[in-house]
């Protein structure tokens, strides 16, 4: 029997392959709401699905791959039509918090080149601050990592190192660590702490995504689906 919050994210995964038409130039997110998205697509459209695809990460590269979904990697000219990831948190104005699968700068990079970006989440993912449930995760350059976590956490932050099943440091694609960031309370201005870190020197990339998402796509636990907008597009 599935849990309800895998449930949940099927049922936003099965309503965003609805839309998919062939030959769409993909950017492909990481985490177990993109996993489902993955099965979803293998299943409407089978092997080899009829997309232009690249993955946000190693993980999601090999799932693609054993469905039979084509991975390839970034060329010079790359933009995309659509990417299709999840979310740790979304706020009503469809800010995010991403990175809890720790492949927040491939994402946040895609992104960037994407047309559109939809975000497919369960229900339980909906905040009003980012912050409010999840912590912001913040990619850093190994070597930076001990003064980094020194500073945030004099700053008042609670800083976890993350660290993989094993208890190792977690080490993300691009060879980096991750800091994770407990704020005091709630971000009222998640833009402008995403661009205080990222100035930071030795700050790869901030899991905060402000004004990137154009819609999110939200499932429930009983199957249904419902949405937010982003107004001005
Ligand atoms: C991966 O780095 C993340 O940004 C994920 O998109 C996010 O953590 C959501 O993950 P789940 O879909 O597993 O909840």
């Amino acid at each position: 029997m599935d849990d309800p919050r895998s449930l949940a994210k099927r049922a936003a995964a099965a309503r965003a392959v609805e839309e998919l038409a062939p030959g769409l130039r993909i950017a492909l997110g990481t985490g177990s709401t993109a996993a489902e998205l993955l099965r979803a697509i293998a299943g409407r459209f089978g092997r080899p699905a009829p997309f232009d695809c690249v993955a946000s990460s190693r993980a999601t590269e090999e799932l693609a791959q054993s469905l039979g979904l084509p991975i390839r990697p970034l060329k010079p000219e790359d933009r995309f039509d659509l990417m299709l990831d999840g979310a740790d948190e979304v706020t009503p104005s469809l800010d995010l918090t991403k990175g809890g699968g720790g492949a927040l700068f491939r994402e946040k990079f895609l992104a960037r080149l994407s047309r559109r970006v939809v975000i497919l989440v369960d229900d339980s993912k909906l905040v009003r601050h980012l912050g409010d449930s999840h912590a912001i995760p913040v990619e850093v350059v190994p070597f930076a990592r001990p003064v980094l976590a020194h500073r945030w956490a004099e700053d008042g932050w609670t800083v976890t190192w993350r660290s993989d099943a094993e208890g190792r440091p977690f080490v993300t694609d691009n060879g980096n660590e991750i800091l994770d960031l407990r704020p005091p309370r709630g971000l009222e201005d998640p833009a402008e702490v995403d661009q205080r870190l990222g100035r930071i020197e030795g700050v790869v990339e901030t899991g905060l995504f402000c004004g990137m998402a154009d819609r999110v796509v939200i499932g429930h636990p009983d199957g249904t689906t419902d949405e937010l907008r982003r107004p001005d597009r």
